[in-house]
């Protein structure tokens, strides 16, 4: 199957957001703040992830990659990894030097995708979910890149 990774179009971010809701029920509306991208397959949305310009005090000038999500026909093709790499080109031009994210512990999927685009594990200094109501997860991993 052939897949392209690229910016969502405008027409498209809605569906976009259908998707996180249906991937991640529970934790409301992604941010209009965010930012999209897709695995396109011809016509189709196989696979979808945001990022979202962190301003909080804890972490001035970082980029929060927000959850992904790849429908199950079309996992297993590398297209998460597709899609955290997509995002950080895209960081590394905006000049943006850190990047971070979480995932849940058992998610041995998504886990295994952040390490190996180079993501390491952080314990965070002042829990940077106090101001981020999406990331307010016990239990979760953090984890950081920096771009240089
Ligand atoms: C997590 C998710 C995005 C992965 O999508 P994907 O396109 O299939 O992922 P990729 O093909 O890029 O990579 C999957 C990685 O998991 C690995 N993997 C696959 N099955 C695995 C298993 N049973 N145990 C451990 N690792 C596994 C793959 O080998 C690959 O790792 P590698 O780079 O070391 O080879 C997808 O499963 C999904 O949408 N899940 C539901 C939503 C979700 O959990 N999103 C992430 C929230 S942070």
């Amino acid at each position: 199957m052939t897949y392209r990774v690229r910016r969502a179009w405008k027409h498209e971010i809605g569906e976009c957001a259908d998707l996180y809701c249906q991937f991640f029920p529970g934790i409301g509306r992604p941010s209009s703040e965010s930012i999209w991208w897709v695995a396109a397959h011809g016509d189709e949305i196989a696979g979808f992830a945001s990022v979202k310009r962190y301003s909080g005090k804890s972490h001035p000038d970082s980029l929060f990659l927000s959850s992904a999500g790849v429908l199950a026909g079309h996992r297993g093709h590398g297209l998460h990894k597709r899609l955290i790499r997509a995002r950080l080109r895209w960081a590394k031009r905006e000049g943006i030097t850190r990047v971070f994210t979480y995932t849940m512990p058992d998610n041995a999927h998504s886990i295994a995708s952040l390490v190996a685009c180079g993501f390491r594990i952080f314990v965070p200094e002042v829990p940077w979910f106090e101001d981020c109501a999406h990331c307010h997860y016990d239990g979760a991993l953090y984890w950081e890149k920096f771009l240089s």
